[in-house]
Parts: structure tokens; C-alpha cells; sequence
């Protein structure tokens, strides 16, 4: 296998949860551009029709799923109806995820600030989300002997995080552990399961509060490279993470931070 296979998707099939925006999208596109059929499936359908179409212009393959990571019984359908239909399911990036509001410097995002039914739909997104996800591409992972399985977790799921809140934090680090479990289980079925903790990106997160420059700036202030990155930049490692060229790395969750991690 050459260099180019090795970061080849063609003639597989990769499903990306909260592809319509952000991360998700660029990753997509990443895995789509490198010849993958792609699984785009979202919350937002609008945002999923406006996604497809794009990639159809761009003669990449794809399918506007429809899906809500909290609802295990919708994950279960939309990830066995794709494999099913494709007779394969190489990649999952589970990548859905919500923010938890502030963080504790200010009063609605201390210990005593934290609404229960928030802390609860961020867990079931955040967490449970990636979980379901996980376990329904497994099923048909394992016993094809070979699949990629990415869960973007966060920077703020490796160490506290002033800007962001409880839950996030929260069930960003589990799914850094999440990571591990699965990935140990697993290994013997040739399944390799890892992780991408970005900093901060210019996406819709929180109603896009990052694309304010005011906030722009407190981010960017955070991080070792003076910048906050382009959703672009997140496509080098997830296509690394998908593609057989990651084929002897399985339970690590690696930093896309401009350097935060080694502050
Ligand atoms: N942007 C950042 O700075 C940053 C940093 C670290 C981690 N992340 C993580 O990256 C991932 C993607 O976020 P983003 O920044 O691209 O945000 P985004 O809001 O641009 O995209 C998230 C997408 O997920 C979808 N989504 C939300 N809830 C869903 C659900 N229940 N089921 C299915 N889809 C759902 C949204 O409709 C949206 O299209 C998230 O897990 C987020 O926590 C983002």
C-alpha cells in the first residue's frame, strides 16, 4: 500500500453525526473528498439538504440522513440502514455535540447555576449521543474484522476549562474514557477506536458566540498559536483517524489546539 492509499476512503462507507455544521461538515467533506460514501446525518435537516447538495456539486458521494443522537432507537435505524444498503460500514466519527452554556466565571455557569434539564440534554447528546453511536457502528464493525470509529470530544475534556460549562466538561471527559473502553474491547476484532480533543474552532457552537470578535479574541488569547483555527484544519487528523493509514493507533485521544495542551 502506498502513501496514498494508505489515506485512501474509496470504495468505503463512513457515517459523521452533526455533519450540517461546523466540524462535522469539514469532516464530511474530508472523508468525502478522499472518496468515501458518506452518511451525513443530522438534527438539522435544512442544514443537511444545503450540505448534500453541495457535495453533489462537488461530484463527492452522500446521503442527507436525518438523525438525532439522544434517541437510541433512531441512532440503532439510521447506522443499520446505511451499513445495511452499502453491505459495509468502515467509519463512524461521532461528532454530535451541544454546548453546556458558560463556564463558572460567571454566576449561571457555577456549581449552583447549572439547570438540571440542561445538565440532562447535554449528557444525552454529549455523551450518551456518542455512546449509542459507538455501539450501534460495532455491530457491524466487529464482525467485518476492520472499521475506524472517531469521537470528537473537546480540550475542555482534558483539563477544566474556564469558558465552558459543567456539562460539557463533564461528558467531554468521559468520552475520552469512552474512547478507551471501546477501544480496548475492540482491538482483537481489528476495530480501532480514537478520539480528536479540539480547541477552539470557528463553528455554530453555542449560535456561532465564537464567530463574535470580542470572543474570538478571548479564545484566541487561550491558545499558543495567537489564532482560533478554521474548520479546515480539523480534516488532516480525522482522515488520518478514519482511513487505514491509522492502522496501529487505537485508544488515544489526540489535541487539535493550536497548542493548548502543552501550556
Ligand atoms: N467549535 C469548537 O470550538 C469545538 C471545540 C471542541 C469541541 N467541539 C466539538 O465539536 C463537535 C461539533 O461541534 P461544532 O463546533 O462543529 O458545532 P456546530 O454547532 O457548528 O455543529 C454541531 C452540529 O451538531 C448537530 N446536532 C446538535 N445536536 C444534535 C443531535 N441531538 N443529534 C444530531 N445532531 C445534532 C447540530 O445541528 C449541528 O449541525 C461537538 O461535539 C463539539 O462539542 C467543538
Amino acid at each position: 500500500m502506498n502513501h496514498t492509499q494508505r489515506f485512501s476512503m474509496t470504495g468505503k462507507t463512513a457515517l459523521v453525526t452533526g455533519a450540517a455544521s461546523g466540524l462535522g461538515l469539514a469532516i464530511a467533506e474530508a472523508l468525502a473528498e478522499a472518496g468515501a460514501t458518506v452518511a451525513l446525518t443530522d438534527l438539522d435537516r435544512e442544514g443537511l439538504e444545503r450540505a448534500a447538495a453541495s457535495f453533489d456539486e462537488r461530484g463527492w458521494r452522500a446521503e442527507a440522513l436525518p438523525l438525532d443522537v439522544s434517541d437510541r432507537a433512531q441512532v440503532d435505524a439510521v447506522v443499520n440502514n446505511f451499513a445495511t444498503r452499502h453491505g459495509r460500514l468502515d467509519a463512524l466519527v461521532a461528532n454530535a455535540g451541544v454546548t453546556a452554556g458558560p463556564g463558572y466565571r460567571t454566576e449561571a455557569g457555577q456549581l449552583s447555576g447549572v439547570d438540571d434539564a440542561q445538565w440532562d440534554k447535554v449528557l444525552a447528546v454529549n455523551l450518551t449521543g456518542v455512546f449509542a453511536s459507538i455501539r450501534a457502528a460495532a455491530r457491524h464493525m466487529k464482525p467485518a474484522r476492520d472499521g475506524r470509529i472517531v469521537a470528537v470530544a473537546s480540550v475542555a475534556g482534558l483539563k477544566s476549562e474556564v469558558m465552558c460549562g459543567y456539562a460539557y466538561t463533564a461528558t467531554k471527559a468521559a468520552v475520552v474514557n469512552l474512547v478507551r473502553q471501546a477501544a480496548m474491547e475492540l482491538a482483537p476484532a481489528n476495530v480501532m477506536v480514537n478520539g480528536i480533543a479540539p480547541g477552539p474552532f470557528r463553528t455554530n457552537i453555542a449560535g456561532g458566540r465564537i464567530r463574535q470578535p470580542e470572543v474570538e479574541a478571548e479564545f484566541a488569547s487561550m491558545v499558543p498559536l495567537g489564532r482560533i483555527a478554521d474548520t479546515n484544519e480539523i480534516k488532516g487528523v480525522a482522515l488520518l483517524l478514519a482511513s487505514p493509514a491509522s492502522s496501529f493507533m487505537t485508544g488515544v485521544t489526540i489535541p487539535v489546539d493550536g497548542g493548548i495542551m502543552a501550556r
